[in-house]
């Protein structure tokens, strides 16, 4: 059940340095259906650890359940909940359909579709693309809207498939998934041989300098195996011929990177050596970096299970909102569990009427917070805050964030 990984790094192999353990940890995305106490007793967990290699900067996760463990007919994240990725990603399609895809055999590739936030632009407007999702539930979905999906995990076999049926792809994406793939180089492999010689490598995920800045160690979980960072991706994919050409820098997720990759290796943008000074400047390769990263996570967790702990002492009521997978490492590793949470809200369908993992507080449809109240709401999903403090302005609670420190959050 669990790759128990040696201890080299998973990209070049250079021994790496283990600087945080997280205990046992259940899969942040393993919602629990049935709270009989068989299945509680019964729910899967396993020792997180985490490292960076001196040598590629890469951060990464030691040892990771397995993929189908992760990925399977039950994922609970659906990427079309907010409305601001929506926007995010219908501007990422026009930037593909009019730089990239010009040619007449040209279509997409995306790794990880999802529930088709991104490809339904492509589908919509009749272009060519296909996604590949190993979560069967979420395709489904896709499908319903239209999307061409193919249900599987990418690896050579699906690539070798993928290109009998359409050809290289022109344009390959991975947006917020690179980070669950456990052999990213047998998948960097299996991209370089799918995508054309003129072809373009898009992957956006959450940006290591962020997370470590932010002290946003709840980036960190079973599916988010690797954080990844300019360095380290460059580092892998120059194994396979594809070279790194262009960065863009979000603020989603706490803060996110969109490269460009392409088999050129003479294009480098200005971006790209900014973005490497700014790595240099943060020493991600330094252990002192992640033991002051690990100290602040630890301060966060403490003040948060305090806080939490002294209003409910006082006999207030203490909830939370939106059920992460990011919620499932702090609400975990600080121990904050459903004698002190009462709920946590969320809209997504899938979610609701369930328990979180490890915690097993109960999720409530989002829409009943407007009646219920509660006293203080913990903004678990507080990397959407300005677009759920609009939906919930008429809401009546405290709202609480705590990345980087505890606060009260006063709109006005
Ligand atoms: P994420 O931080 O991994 O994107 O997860 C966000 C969670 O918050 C997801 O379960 C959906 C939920 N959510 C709401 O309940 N209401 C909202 O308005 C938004 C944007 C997200
Ligand atoms: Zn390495």
């Amino acid at each position: 059940m669990i790759n128990k990984l040696k201890n080299s790094c998973r990209v070049c192999n250079n021994s790496i340095e283990i600087f945080m353990n997280f205990g046992d940890m259940p899969i942040a995305n393993n919602l629990i259906t049935n709270n009989t106490n068989s299945t509680l007793d019964s729910e899967f967990k396993y020792d997180m650890d985490v490292a960076f290699c001196t040598k590629c900067a890469c951060f990464q996760v030691t040892n990771v359940p397995n993929k189908n463990l992760m990925f399977n007919n039950s994922y609970a994240y659906f990427a079309s909940e907010s409305k601001e990725m929506i926007n995010h990603f219908y501007n990422l399609s026009q930037e593909i359909i009019t730089k990239y895809l010009i040619g007449p055999d040209d279509y997409i590739l995306e790794i990880g579709c999802n529930d088709g936030i991104l490809l339904k632009n492509f589908s919509d407007q009749k272009i060519p693309h296909l996604g590949i999702d190993a979560s069967s539930n979420l395709v489904e979905k896709a499908k319903m809207d239209g999307i061409n999906v193919k249900c599987a995990f990418f690896d050579d076999i699906s690539a070798d498939e993928i290109e009998n049926e359409y050809g290289k792809a022109k344009v390959i994406v991975l947006t917020n998934t690179m980070h669950h793939i456990e052999n990213c180089n047998a998948v960097a492999k299996a991209i370089s041989l799918l995508l054309s010689k003129d072809g373009v490598l898009i992957i956006e995920d959450p940006y290591l300098v962020d997370m470590i800045d932010l002290g946003s160690f709840e980036q960190i979980y079973a599916e988010h195996n690797f954080i990844w960072c300019l360095s380290s991706y460059s580092y892998l994919f120059e194994m396979y011929g594809i070279y790194i050409n262009d960065v863009k820098h979000f603020d989603k997720h706490g803060g996110s990177m969109r490269y460009y990759f392409s088999k050129k290796l003479s294009i480098k943008s200005k971006e790209v050596t900014f973005y490497e000074n700014v790595e240099k400047k943060n020493k991600i390769n330094d252990l002192k970096t992640y033991v002051d990263f690990k100290e602040k996570s630890e301060k966060i967790c403490s003040d948060l299970l305090k806080f939490v702990s002294d209003k409910v002492s006082k006999g207030y009521t203490v909830c939370g909102y939106g059920a992460t997978a990011k919620s499932c490492t702090i609400l975990n590793y600080a121990k904050i569990t459903n004698n002190l949470l009462t709920c946590i809200y969320d809209s997504t369908p899938f979610k609701i009427n369930k328990l979180t993992p490890g915690t097993h507080i109960p999720i409530r449809d989002a829409k009943l917070i407007k009646e219920d109240q509660p006293d203080f709401t913990i903004l678990f999903a507080w990397n959407h805050k300005s677009e759920i403090l609009k939906k919930e302005r008429l809401t009546k609670t405290t709202w609480i964030e705590y990345i980087p420190e505890i606060n009260e959050i006063n709109e006005n």
